[in-house]
């Protein structure tokens, strides 16, 4: 092979190199182009989306207020990565010193869900698993306007074993009567039961109790309206989830029993955010 043969191969190499170098960020600029592209459009469905729009049907709320406590757009522009549900309404909040009243004023819920971020008090209580999030003092839950945001309704309380006394403490202080509770069998994919920690007993399973609020129209108890065709199960079995996830299906549970209804989520994390719920926490 003559030395003119081998330089021509080289440049015909180089040019391949540079064209599919080329090739290659034109493709990721068009990707990003798209991407932006998608995401502008989400930020202006969810800018336009803004409560009173989108969830009119179920929530016919007075926009002004709600959306005051919304996140903003540069919020929900960082939630967007996360590809949240178009119509949640996230409220990043302290429970501590947030304005229940005002919300209250807003709207009332039908159904009302919580997974208190409970305080521990045993020297090793999640053997060794480090909680991911901050806790809160019996106290402060208590403390909690939920009287506020439910003149009548159900109110979901998922409990852990220590903590069955004070949750119905919480629904006597609150006004509710203590009624049923969902137990949520974990199961592994083999679909085996997904045992973990336990002092006495290793635990497979999380237990949400159920409180119901009555109001009182000129004297007379009015229960809240509830879908009483379809009999719903007390038992969720479905996959374990990472740390303190609690099922998909309690939400699924929650809008058949009460059917466009309006629900609230206190102490929602980002994988918590549904359509058409109300969702409060400190890490939104
Ligand atoms: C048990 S986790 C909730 C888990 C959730 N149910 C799920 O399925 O992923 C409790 C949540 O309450 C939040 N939290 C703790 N202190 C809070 C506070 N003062 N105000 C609002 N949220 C708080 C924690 O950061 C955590 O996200």
């Amino acid at each position: 092979m003559s030395e003119d043969d081998g330089s021509d191969i080289e440049e015909v190499k180089d040019a391949s190199v540079e064209e599919s170098d080329m090739f290659k960020r034109i493709l990721k600029q068009r990707k990003k182009i798209q991407s932006m592209r998608q995401k502008h459009n989400q930020l202006l469905m969810l800018h336009n989306a803004d409560i009173n729009k989108v969830a009119s049907p179920y929530l016919q709320l007075n926009s002004n207020i709600l959306n005051a406590f919304v996140l903003s757009l540069e919020d929900k522009d960082v939630l967007l990565e996360e590809q949240v549900p178009a119509h949640c309404i996230p409220i990043r909040a302290d429970v501590r010193e947030f304005d229940w009243e005002q919300l209250g004023s807003t709207i009332k819920f039908d159904c009302i869900m919580m997974d208190p971020p409970w305080q521990l008090a045993c020297a090793n209580p999640t053997r060794g698993v480090a909680i991911g999030y901050s806790q809160l003092m019996d106290q402060d839950i208590k403390n909690m306007g939920i009287k506020h945001i439910q003149d009548h309704g159900f109110l979901f309380i998922w409990v852990i074993n220590a903590k069955y006394s004070f949750a119905f403490d919480l629904f006597k202080e609150w006004g509710y009567e203590f009624v049923d509770e969902v137990s949520w069998i974990k199961r592994t994919v083999n679909r085996r039961l997904a045992k973990s920690h336990g002092y006495y007993l290793q635990h497979a399973k999380e237990t949400c109790l159920v409180g119901v609020k009555k109001r009182k129209i000129d004297g007379v108890e009015q229960e809240i309206e509830f879908n009483k065709e379809v009999k719903l199960s007390d038992i969720i079995f479905s996959e374990r989830r990472g740390q303190s996830q609690k099922p998909e299906e309690i939400y699924k549970l929650i809008e058949q029993l009460v059917p466009n209804g309006k629900y609230c989520e206190v102490f929602a994390r980002k994988n918590n955010l549904h359509d058409y719920w109300v969702s409060i926490g400190n890490e939104l």
